[in-house]
């Protein structure tokens, strides 16, 4: 897929993730919900650059992200792990991990000081939850579910949740949606303290622009000031580097490309041969 230039103004469209300016509120739509809003690397690209946007250009004073489609993301694209993985496999000091837009996007994210806002439908599966983590107000409509199946993967978790996901909810909540996928309904997400609100899935995309709308009439050098204050983002990039180290790891093993393969067989993955 072909990746616009990111402007100053207007519109900006890819196939994929829609990034549009208006009235100071720069809504990023992942827009690939045949896929479920599966993020594949071009997509990491068009929303690290609208993040990075989001802090540089003044115009731009609160981001909200939102999903077409029944669900607001599968998370990464299985099948680009997969080829990933083969060629991380074939060339392990290729480097090529450090080109990832991916790890662009989670940085630019935990970077960010423009303030964001969630809306999320149905399912948030893996990072579609872990970047809810770095999003400052999260509206959840009522059938959302949270789920981050790292391990189910043969992965590790990523986007710094490592420290902010048991930092939220505690450790043993956070280990049982890690180890188990156990899923974060959406009331019980609000409880935790990983949304704000739980509303009517056709009240959501009206609550948060509701809500960016009165973050963007603030005084925004106030706002900003307050995010950089509440959130420690010097302490997040280390964390990031080092879950990419061990997530590449994991990447490239066998038990993640059984994984894969299950995945796209549609069948269950058997880790039973792998020690
Ligand atoms: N990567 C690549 N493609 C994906 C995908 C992903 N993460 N998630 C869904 N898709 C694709 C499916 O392969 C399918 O493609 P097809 O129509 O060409 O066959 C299409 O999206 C619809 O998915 P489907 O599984 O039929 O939809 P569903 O409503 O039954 O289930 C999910 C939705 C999200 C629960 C399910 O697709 C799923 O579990 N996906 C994987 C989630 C995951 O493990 N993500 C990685 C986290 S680290």
């Amino acid at each position: 897929m072909a990746q616009e230039p990111m402007h100053h103004t207007g519109h900006e469209t890819t196939q994929d993730v829609v990034v549009e300016l208006q009235d100071a509120v720069l809504t990023i739509t992942l827009n690939r919900s045949a896929k479920k809003n599966a993020l594949t690397d071009a997509m990491y690209g068009t929303l690290a650059g609208a993040i990075e946007r989001a802090d540089s250009d003044a115009a731009v004073r609160v981001v909200l992200l939102r999903a077409e489609g029944d669900l607001f993301s599968a998370g990464n694209d299985l099948s680009d792990f997969s080829r990933l993985a083969e060629q991380i496999a074939d060339r392990p000091a290729s480097g090529i991990t450090g080109q990832m837009n991916v790890w662009r996007f989670l940085h630019a994210l935990a970077a960010c000081t423009t303030p964001i806002v969630a809306a999320v439908q149905g399912k948030a599966v893996g990072v579609g939850t872990t970047m809810l983590l770095h999003a400052d107000y999260v509206v959840l409509a009522e059938e959302a579910q949270l789920i981050t199946p790292f391990v189910d993967l043969a992965l590790v978790p990523e986007a710094a949740s490592t420290l902010l996901l048991p930092q939220r909810i505690g450790h043993v909540r956070a280990f049982a949606m890690f180890a188990l996928a156990e899923p974060m309904a959406a009331e019980d997400a609000v409880a935790t303290g990983l949304a704000n609100r739980v509303v009517p899935a056709e009240a959501l995309q009206d609550t948060a622009r509701q809500v960016a709308a009165a973050l963007a009439a603030k005084p925004a050098g106030s706002l900003t000031a307050t995010k950089r204050l509440m959130r420690d983002a010097e302490a997040l990039g280390p964390v990031i580097e080092r879950e990419v180290a061990v997530f590449t790891e994991r990447l490239a093993g066998p038990e993640a490309r059984e994984a894969f393969a299950a995945f796209a067989e549609r069948r269950s993955p058997d880790f039973s041969p792998f020690s």
